[in-house]
């Protein structure tokens, strides 16, 4: 028997193209922990990112092909325990999806078992067939284009894709491809405003973009940019919400003069 009044998800993979449909821009933001997923659940958000980019931005890692699927797994287990009523997507690890539909399926499971409720993979060519069985074994799966950070060593960098004729052509036909393939929605990464434009028109499923322009059906930035977290990265595409990293230092170096002046504890800090 199924209880379909527990854990109601705010949004689902229907929703995102039910959101298309209405106009209505999806906004999305990457969470890797439980404090920030707890809060992340008090908002209006449509959807929670366990990204790749957990290796990079929590363990410091220059990209994100050391985000392991055993590292995966822990980030979105922390994630799936505080985000209630959100709906997560998890990242599916480098070279995760590569080694068959099995190895795929297992690795997909895993993250599912660990509360996601839908799996992200980069790319389409060479494994259109994890995807097409996954799409259709319920697993709604994200597509993710234009810049996929596990190529970085192909690219030579992160850099901007689809620039030339070609090439935007190239990303043009695969966002169809993963959309007849059953993908329920499409990153974007770092691509021209005007090609992102044009496969948004294209295309049924939404685009989410990030440095991809104002014109895809949502937007998704990594949650420390966008509270300004990192001063020392501030690419073109990211705008600081918040001054994060002033705030912080703020309140620790408040903690540090108290603790050294004798000021904190106070009397209604300690136990009598
Ligand atoms: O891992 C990640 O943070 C991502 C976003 C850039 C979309 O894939």
């Amino acid at each position: 028997m199924h209880n379909t009044t527990s854990a109601p998800v705010s949004s689902c993979a229907q929703d995102f193209l039910q959101a298309k449909l209405e106009h209505r821009k999806l906004s999305m933001v990457t969470c890797y922990d439980h404090t920030f997923a707890r809060l992340l659940s008090r908002t209006a958000i449509d959807g929670i990112l366990v990204g790749d980019s957990a290796a990079m931005v929590m363990h410091g890692h220059p990209s994100t092909l050391s985000a392991s699927t055993d590292l995966m797994r822990l980030h979105t287990e922390a994630v799936s325990r505080g985000a209630a009523g959100k709906f997560v997507v998890a990242d599916m690890p480098f070279l995760s999806f590569r080694k068959g539909v099995a190895a795929a399926l297992d690795t997909a499971q895993l993250l599912m078992n660990a509360g996601a409720h839908a799996v992200k993979l980069e790319g389409v060519d060479g494994h259109e067939d994890v995807i097409e069985r996954m799409a259709g074994s319920g697993i709604p799966v994200m597509g993710h284009l234009g810049l996929q950070p596990q190529s970085v060593h192909t690219y030579g960098g992160f850099r901007v894709q689809g620039r030339s004729d070609h090439h935007a052509e190239e990303i043009l036909r695969q966002s169809k491809r993963l959309e007849e393939l059953g993908a329920f929605a499409l990153v974007l990464e770092c691509i021209p405003t005007l090609l992102a434009e044009k496969i948004t028109s294209s295309l049924r499923i939404p685009t989410i973009g990030i440095g991809a322009g104002a014109q895809c059906d949502g937007q998704i930035l990594v949650l420390q940019d966008l509270l300004g977290m990192n001063p020392d990265f501030q690419p073109k595409f990211v705008r600081a919400f918040w001054d994060g990293a002033r705030s912080i230092l703020d309140a620790v170096g408040s903690f540090d003069e108290a603790v050294k002046s004798g000021e904190f504890p106070a009397a209604k800090e300690t136990y009598k």
